[in-house]
Parts: C-alpha cells; sequence; structure tokens
C-alpha cells in the first residue's frame, strides 16, 4: 500500500513550521492526536475533571483495546504509565532477583538501562553480562543461547532499537532462545513501536515497554509496558496503591488480576486519551505501509549522507530502522544540531553516556541523530544533505 504522504502532512500541523528528523527523539504529532488531547483539556476544565474522565470512560478504556491491537495482546496486559522507563522499570525492579542471578543485556545498550542493572548489581548482587554481537552488529543469537546454557539467568534484557544508532535487533530470534531456555526476556521497544510491526506473541518477549511520543506521534509523558499473562504473578509491582489493589480488610488488601496493579491511580487523562487516539492514528494508517516508507527513506540518508566527502555514517546491523546517524569529520555533532536549527532542521544527538558500552568501542563521542517518519519527504532529505554537505566543506581541510 502507498501512503498518501500529501493527506498525512496536510494532517500534521507542524510540518508546516519544521523539517522534523527528530521522530526517534518526539515526533510531530498529527490533528487527531492534538485535538483529542486539547478537547479533553478543555473538557476537565467546563465540567471538571473527574466527570470528565466518567463522561469520556469509554475512550480512556478504548486506549488499552488499541495498544493491544497494536501488539497482537489483550487490553488485560497493559500497564499505561508516565514513561517508557517507568514502563521498563517496573518490569525490572519488579523482578526478583539471588544474589549471583545473571542478566544477560547487549552491546548497544540504552544509558538508563544499563545504570538499572548496575544499581541492581551494587543493591542485590546480580551479574551484568552482555552478549556479544554478530560482525553485522546485531546481537548473537547462537552466542546468547550458549551463554543461557550455563544456566543461572534470571533475564535476558535488550532494546529493539538503541538510542544511539539504527540498528534493528532480531527480537523474535531472541525470544525463541529464551523461551526455549525458560528464561524472562525484556524488550525495550521505545524507539520500534509504531514503527515496525509488532506481535509479543511472534516475539517470545516476556514485558515490553514503549512511548507514545515517538513513533506512534502520541503526546509527551505516555508510555505502556505489556506483561505476558503468564509473568503477571512474577512481577512484584513497584507501587501499589487503589488503583492496583482493593483494601479488603483493615489487615489485607487484593491486587487486581490485570496489569492496571501496576499503574497508580492518578493519571494525565487528556494525554491518555490522546495515547490512545495516536495508536488507532497509527493502525489507520498502516504500520507495514509506515515501516516501508520509513525504511526507504532512512535507506536513501544513508546513501546520500554516505556519498559525501567527511561524513561517516555510524549505524550497524543488517536491518537498519528510520533512525540515521553520523559524524562529520573536525565538527561537533551538537554544533550540527545547533547549525541545523537555524534553518529550522530538527535532528538530535548521542552522547557517550547514552550508550558507554556502543560508543567506547567505536571510539565516538558524540553522533548526530537523524530520524525519518513517514511523513518525512525526499525534497526534505536532499535540502538536509545539501546542509550537511556544506557544513563538511566549511570545515575540511
Ligand atoms: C532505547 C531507549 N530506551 C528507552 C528510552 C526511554 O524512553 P522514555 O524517555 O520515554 O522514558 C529511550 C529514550 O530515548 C530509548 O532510546
Amino acid at each position: 500500500m502507498t501512503l498518501d504522504v500529501a493527506a498525512l502532512r496536510a494532517d500534521t500541523p507542524g510540518c508546516a513550521h519544521v523539517t522534523h528528523f527528530n521522530s526517534a527523539g518526539a515526533a510531530l504529532q498529527p490533528r487527531p492526536v492534538i485535538d483529542a488531547v486539547i478537547d479533553h483539556v478543555r473538557l476537565e476544565a467546563e465540567i471538571g475533571g473527574y466527570a470528565a474522565a466518567e463522561e469520556r470512560g469509554d475512550a480512556l478504556d478504548a486506549t488499552y483495546d488499541s495498544i493491544g491491537r497494536l501488539i497482537g495482546a489483550g487490553p488485560d496486559e497493559i500497564a499505561v504509565v508516565g514513561s517508557a522507563t517507568l514502563a521498563w522499570d517496573i518490569a525490572f525492579y519488579g523482578l526478583r532477583f539471588r544474589p549471583g542471578d545473571r542478566v544477560i543485556t547487549t552491546t548497544t545498550e540504552y544509558a538508563s538501562n544499563y545504570i538499572a542493572y548496575l544499581h541492581r548489581a551494587r543493591r542485590d548482587g546480580i551479574v551484568v553480562e552482555v552478549a556479544p554481537d554478530t560482525p553485522a552488529g546485531d546481537i548473537d543469537v547462537a552466542a546468547l543461547a550458549e551463554m543461557l546454557e550455563d544456566g543461572g539467568v534470571g533475564l535476558v534484557s535488550i532494546n529493539h532499537m538503541p538510542t544511539q544508532q539504527g540498528l534493528i535487533n532480531p527480537a523474535a530470534a531472541v525470544g525463541e532462545v529464551t523461551r526455549a531456555a525458560g528464561v524472562p526476556f525484556l524488550l525495550d521497544a521505545c524507539q520500534t513501536v509504531g514503527q515496525v510491526p509488532i506481535d509479543v506473541g511472534a516475539m517470545g518477549c516476556d514485558f515490553l515497554s514503549a512511548t507514545s511520543r515517538k513513533y506512534l506521534r502520541g503526546p509527551r509523558g505516555m508510555g505502556f509496558l505489556h506483561v505476558r499473562p503468564e509473568m503477571m504473578e512474577r512481577l512484584d509491582p513497584l507501587v501499589l496503591d487503589l488503583r492496583g489493589a482493593v483494601w479488603t480488610h483493615p489487615d489485607r488488601y487484593e491486587m487486581r488480576p490485570d496489569a492496571k496493579r501496576f499503574e497508580t491511580w492518578e493519571m494525565p487523562m487528556a494525554l491518555k486519551i490522546g495515547f490512545g487516539r495516536a495508536v488507532e492514528y497509527a493502525l489507520d494508517v498502516g504500520i507495514e505501509a509506515g515501516w516501508e516508507r520509513v525504511h526507504a527513506l532512512a535507506h536513501r540518508l544513508r546513501s546520500l549522507l554516505a556519498s559525501l566527502a567527511g561524513v561517516t555514517v555510524t549505524d550497524r546491523g543488517t536491518v537498519l530502522g528510520g533512525l540515521v546517524t553520523f559524524t562529520v569529520d573536525g565538527v561537533a555533532a551538537s554544533d550540527i544540531k545547533t547549525e541545523l536549527s537555524r534553518h529550522r532542521i530538527n535532528v538530535s544527538t548521542s552522547t557517550r553516556a547514552s550508550a558507554v558500552l556502543d560508543m567506547d568501542r567505536r571510539h565516538l563521542d558524540e553522533v548526530v541523530r537523524a530520524s525519518v517518519h513517514y511523513f518525512n519527504t525526499d525534497e526534505e532529505l536532499e535540502r538536509f544533505v545539501d546542509h550537511i554537505e556544506r557544513i563538511a566543506a566549511t570545515h575540511s581541510g
């Protein structure tokens, strides 16, 4: 299916103001999402926040159905929370580990996740191990399977797409070996949900965390965790309040049976409705069609950048997604970002601290992150590359 890019852009007010190559940071929201959020804020102002939530109860419930349809899960398997990090933390910190339990991750792991591994290594005595890569740059699933054979593994936890480069890890292959070994698998899909087709059953993950604001084009301040029903009882809620449990007797409570036990009561209702609307929008556009276009645009951008003198594309992997990263000889990534912003072009950067293992082994301090979405155009790519060519030429020799 070919997308009607002109219509999609007309539906995206931001396209009239900026050239947006930062959808892996926060994408531009489409009009129906913006309207859903603003309408609810207005309703709260008019009739009061509690009455507004009651009146829009169906829309609030629909957010779980929509997320479930997006990832091939039931609504009861979803917890909606304030960020992908919080969703991930609910899974990671909810698992009980014994001292010496091994947690296996990947070379490209994201700072916040790795900081949490180190925190629990110090606090709980877990042992953090890193599975090697294949020569192409993906996680080496055969090597991971061998590491699992040694036993004592409490969790395999990887990103689907890292923060600092366009690699899409072979999550389903990882899920196959973790299932075979009977080891829980936590997938950080913050950068891929909305970008690539995802089916949690087919991928074999036990927990999946993601955000609203990136490839789903939803509002900031929302994320979700998927918990496979069989794993529900394995997770100790990070925080338990009257949303997650009922206080049944003076000395007892009962936890809800579903994943909402991992939420807390207060919630930005307007954002939650907007999040659900964003998921519906993504499903209407078509995840497959969107992915096909993102993949093609990113491929073209990498080829154009790679042809420029002084520019190095820094993505590595068998399958590369919409996040294109590069360096320019002699120019700091942050200066490139600033220079582009003068022309209303949005990019972001990744620094060493966002992914120490990966950046150190590649001797990188900072890279430019230019992430495309299906609403970007070839004309935007060409204009972008012209700017990079000029920046590179100004600083060469
Ligand atoms: C790979 C990866 N995981 C997790 C996160 C955290 O997501 P959030 O900022 O929504 O908590 C990010 C954010 O950029 C990320 O790139």
